[in-house]
Order: C-alpha cells, then structure tokens, then sequence
C-alpha cells in the first residue's frame, strides 16, 4: 500500500524521492507526489498514475534539500490529483504524507471545519495537517503530542514544516516506517528496498514514537504516556543489492517465477543445518518441549499467504499430532477463537506488515499463545513481535501477485512437519536425493512453458473459470484462481471438486473452462470422476497431470504435464504451471501485469 519516502541532507533530494518512490512501486498505488522546500517556498507536485509521469515533471537538481515523497493507494477519495499526497495546511506552513488510515477523520474534519479551515481533498490524511496548524506552538515535541493523541486508527506519517527547514518528522502506529541514517543525510520510508541503495544503518521506531529527522541531530521522543527521549541504537543491515531490472524479463512476475528453482535450493542448503539426517533451522531455538507442551496450532494470514496456510493444515494434520485450525486473520478476531497457552500461533505473510495479521498475532499474543512467523522480512512488525520467526529466503518481491513467496513459503511449511516429527519422534521422513531433484524438474517445467503459454493464449477470451481440485490440492487451486483473478481480471472461481455438485456445476457449459490439478496422488482417482462430471457438461477442461498419464487424454482438452516424482512433493510442481497460466493470459490480455489495478502488495490498513 501508500509508499513513504522522506530526505534531508546535503545533495538534491528529488533523484532520492524519485528512486525512492519507484523502489515502493511494488507496494501497489494509483497516484503519486512530492514536496520539497527550495528557498523557503513548499513545492508539491502530483500526478495521478505512475513515477515515471510524476519523474517527467520534477526538475531534479533545483528542487532543494528536504522532501518527502509519497505513492498513495486510495482508501478514502478517488484517485485523483486533490486526493494524492502530499496533503498541505492552509496556511502553507505543513505538508504530510500518510500510509494508514485515521479511522476518526470525520470527527476531526467537523471539529477543524467548525475552526474554519478550508479542507482541499476527500482524505482522511488532510486532518493532519489542519491538526497540526491548530495545535502546533513552540514545544515541537509537545504539539506533536497533542496532535497524535487525537488521531485514532493505523498511521505513518512524514512531515515537513516550512518555518523548520533542517528538520523532518516521523510518526508511526501500526503502520510501518524506518529511518535510514547517511553521511550528513538522513532518510525516511516505508520499506528497507526504498533506501537500500544509499543506507547500511536503520533505526526501527516503535509506535507513537516522534522521530526529528536532522542530519546533525537525530532526536527521538516517545509520546505515549509520559514525554521523554530516548537513545535508540542503529542496527547495521548490508547495502543489498537490489536491482530494479527485471533481468531481461518482460515482467517482475514472470522473473520471480523463474527464481523459484533457486530460492527452493536455497531453503534446502543455506535455510537449514544439516547434522546427519537430523537437520536445523538456522538461528531458531525454540523452548524445550515446545512440540511436546503445545496442543493446537492455530494459523493465520491473508491471500497467498493464507492459501498456504490452508495448505499447511493438510499437511500437517496428516503427520502431526495437532489441530491445525487456518483463519483469514481479517476474521480470526470475529470466531472468538479459543486459544491459549498451549496453543501455537503461526502467521504468514511474505511483507511481515499486512496489518490484520498483525491485529491477529496481537490478539494471540494476549490471549497467551505462543507465536512463529513466517516472513520474508526479518525487521517486519510481524517477525518482530513474533516468539520465533522462519525467514523465506526469496529476496525482495516485486509483481504485487506473490509466486516465489508462496513456494518458499510451501518449502518452510514442508521443513517445518519434518522439524516437528524430528523433534517429537527423533525422526524425519526426508528422502534428501529426492528434494534435491526437486528444484531440478522445476526448471524442466520453467523450461517448456511455451505449451502454458499457447493454451493460456487459447483461453485468454473466456470470461469464467472454475479451478476445481481436492485434499493438499485444493489450496493449490484456491491459489491457481487467485492469481488468474489478480493479474487478468478474469472471474476465476476456485471450488474443492467434491463440492462442485452442489452448486458451482451450474455455471458449467462450453464457455466456461475448468482447470484442474490431476496429478497422480491419493486424489486420482476421484478427481478424474469429477472430470467426467464436467466433460458431460462439455465444459473445456486444462488437467496439470503427472507426465505420461494417457487416461488422463480421455477428458482433459488441453494438459500441462508435471515430471513423476515423489507424489509427497508434487505440489511444488503444481504451482508453477498454475502461476504462468496465469501469468501468460494477463500478457495476452496486455494488463499491468507487476501492479494490477486495486491491489496492493503490503495491505497494511485493516
Ligand atoms: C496482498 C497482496 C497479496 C498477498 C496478501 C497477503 O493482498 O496483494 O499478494 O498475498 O496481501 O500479504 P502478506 O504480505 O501478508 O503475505
């Protein structure tokens, strides 16, 4: 969601703003701006649509040394040039730019309205500003407070003020924001990639924190309860690499895919430690008897994340001696979910940031459980707040639709069965030849995805589907259909087969194709009775089956074969042919492939 980037020091701030904002295009956004401070005067610009566009009407170098720049995902308002960010006061004196959403913006619009300001836009960020104009006086720290105290809801906020032109401020609650230190620079953002580039030492401010940004001086002060300063050491985190090329591939997408075989060797080797046929994983130490202590495991997570969440309780239930209970985290909190100390908490998310995961985790910490979280990043709110954490390993994830993190995330949810039994039984059940073999028959899939291409070429004119498959497939398809629906905007209905008969049939006829996963597993057999059911109602069927399956021929129209292998883990081969179905009909259809309309990629508003 909204991307934050803010910068002062001693060089030209627009190139930072720019390159910041386009490193947190991944986020997902609809319009952007920027303000900067060049001889006393706030300059904003703002543009509905890309950076690039917004990058085309900036001068880069005589645009002063302290800005804040902003991507805004709407939440409150269209996406329109009022709406977009930075949002000014009405005397001209402070310029914000928020990610988050201040749930009593209405309250405070009557009351500042009842004061006579004059509001420009239809966001609940506008508040801010007028807050800060009504309340600001010689205490910064002090005005600060009041102000904050005021606002309800999710928020990060970065704000320039034109009467302090050496200083930003921060502010966050339950929205994310990092501090980047330089040489006589100091920076502001949203995510760690927007300053990768420029910054090894990071501060991480905790909620309702006030951070004045001076490359001289940097202050922090905690507002909450009692006023004070506080002495917060940098934590030293390596220039990543981060390229924003896309390798030579068309879309961030489709070379995300691609690094699948990679990451997956990756989590096999350097995610673990190896010690005889026991293996580790590498900085996780749970409390003795976790394993033996626990009695239900309780999942949550939001799109992808919870599909493999989903997945895992099939898995799991299979082999382990718990109750795997899977919950989208937006609806944990309304099931008053029994949960305690006995019962271990697990939540998913690739950013670490989606914010109704993370109201979930707060509500299980509360209510005693014990917390593991899988996250592909280790400075997430998530993973901070988590008792344990499993690192995804998959690097930086453009394409707003998730693909290597959902494989890495299958990876640690298969590692994680086999580390429980391990510590449980002292045993696993890992053939380690045939994991190895697996990253190797993901690229023979990578490697014939022009057949994938051709049928989704062939099928990209349909306007429904129906995903159907059964037991550890079914997540696999709920995810399959996901991603057909996030990139192509096509109506994709994902349905367990078993209960197609009572309901979803009826939307079956020759328009309507049905993609399913027929892979030779203890599904088989029922699935291709299913098959039947749709063959009969002529409706076009796309099988993922196990390579050299002639049965399959009989009701399949089109099939995308998988290589045979361990029927324990086809469901890493069954993802990709999914992904680049996918993939391929949202290319044909020529959609923004990496930022679909609406979606965000860190969803971090409730
Ligand atoms: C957004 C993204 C999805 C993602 C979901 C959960 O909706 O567009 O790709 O699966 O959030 O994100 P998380 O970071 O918690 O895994």
């Amino acid at each position: 969601m909204c991307g934050i980037i803010g910068y002062v020091g001693k060089n030209p701030c627009v190139p930072y703003i720019i390159k910041g904002l386009k490193m947190l295009e991944y986020r997902g956004y609809d319009s952007a701006g920027l303000a900067t401070l060049v001889d006393g005067e706030i300059k904003i610009k703002k543009v509905v649509g890309k950076v690039n566009q917004l990058e085309k009407i900036v001068v880069n170098n005589e645009e002063g040394y302290i800005g804040i720049g902003h991507t805004r995902w709407a939440t409150h308002g269209e996406p329109t040039l009022n709406n977009a960010h930075p949002h000014i006061d009405c005397n001209g004196r402070f310029v914000v730019v928020h990610n988050g959403i201040i749930e009593n913006y209405k309250e405070l619009k009557d009351y500042l309205l009842g004061r006579g300001h004059i509001f420009r836009s239809q966001t609940d960020t506008e508040v801010i500003v007028h807050l800060l104009e009504e309340f600001f006086e010689e205490n910064i720290v002090y005005s600060f407070k009041r102000v904050v105290e005021k606002l309800e809801g999710s928020f990060a906020l970065v704000i320039l003020d034109k009467n302090n032109p050496q200083s930003l401020y921060g502010i966050k609650r339950q929205s994310p924001l990092i501090i980047g230190l330089g040489d006589g620079e100091v920076f502001v953002a949203s995510d760690i990639p927007a300053l990768s580039l420029w910054v090894e030492d990071y501060i991480f401010p905790e909620d309702d924190q006030l951070a004045i940004l001076n490359p001289k001086k940097l202050e922090i002060y905690n507002l909450k309860d009692k006023l004070e300063k506080l002495n917060i050491k940098p934590v030293k985190i390596s220039k990543e690499k981060i390229s924003i090329d896309k390798g030579g591939y068309p879309h961030y997408m489709l070379k995300e895919i691609h690094e699948q075989p990679t990451i997956l060797r990756e989590i096999f080797t350097e995610g673990i430690e190896k010690k005889g046929n026991f293996f580790f994983f590498k900085d996780f130490k749970e409390d003795d008897n976790l394993w033996k202590n626990i009695n239900k495991i309780s999942i949550v997570a939001c799109g992808t994340s919870y599909h493999a969440g989903y997945f895992a309780k099939y898995l799991w239930e299979e082999e382990l001696p718990y109750n795997v209970e899977v919950d989208y985290s937006s609806e944990f909190r309304y099931r008053k979910p029994k949960i305690d100390k006995n019962t271990l908490f697990i939540a998913i998310s690739q950013s670490g940031e989606t914010a109704d995961t993370i109201a979930a985790l707060r509500l299980a910490r509360e209510k005693g459980a014990k917390i593991l979280s899988l996250t592909n990043n280790l400075r997430s709110t998530i993973a901070r707040e988590s008792d344990l954490n499993l690192y995804l390993r998959s690097g930086i994830e453009i394409g707003v639709a998730a693909t290597k993190t959902f494989m890495a995330e299958l990876a640690f949810i298969f590692l994680l069965k086999e580390y429980i039994k391990q510590e449980l039984y002292g045993e696993n059940s890992i053939n380690w030849d045939d994991l190895r073999k697996i990253p190797v028959y993901l690229e023979k899939i990578l490697s014939e995805s022009n057949l994938i291409k051709e049928i989704a070429y062939k099928y990209s004119k349909n306007k429904n589907f129906l995903y159907i498959a059964r037991g550890k497939n079914f997540p696999l398809i709920l995810e399959g259909a996901l991603k057909l629906k996030e990139i192509s905007y096509i109506h994709a209905e994902g349905v367990s087969a078993g209960e197609m008969k009572h309901g979803p049939i009826a939307l079956l006829d020759e328009n309507t194709p049905v993609m399913t996963i027929a892979v030779q597993d203890e599904t088989y057999n029922k699935i291709f009775s299913n098959l039947e059911e749709v063959k009969a109602r002529k409706a076009p069927i796309i099988a993922i089956a196990t390579e050299n399956d002639q049965k399959i021929m009989d009701v399949a129209d089109d099939l995308i074969y998988v290589p045979k292998h361990n029927s324990k883990y086809y469901y890493f081969f069954v993802t990709i042919p999914l992904q680049l179905f996918a993939y391929y009909v949202a290319e044909k259809l020529e959609r923004e492939i990496d930022q679909p309309r609406n979606l965000a990629k860190s969803v971090t508003v409730e």
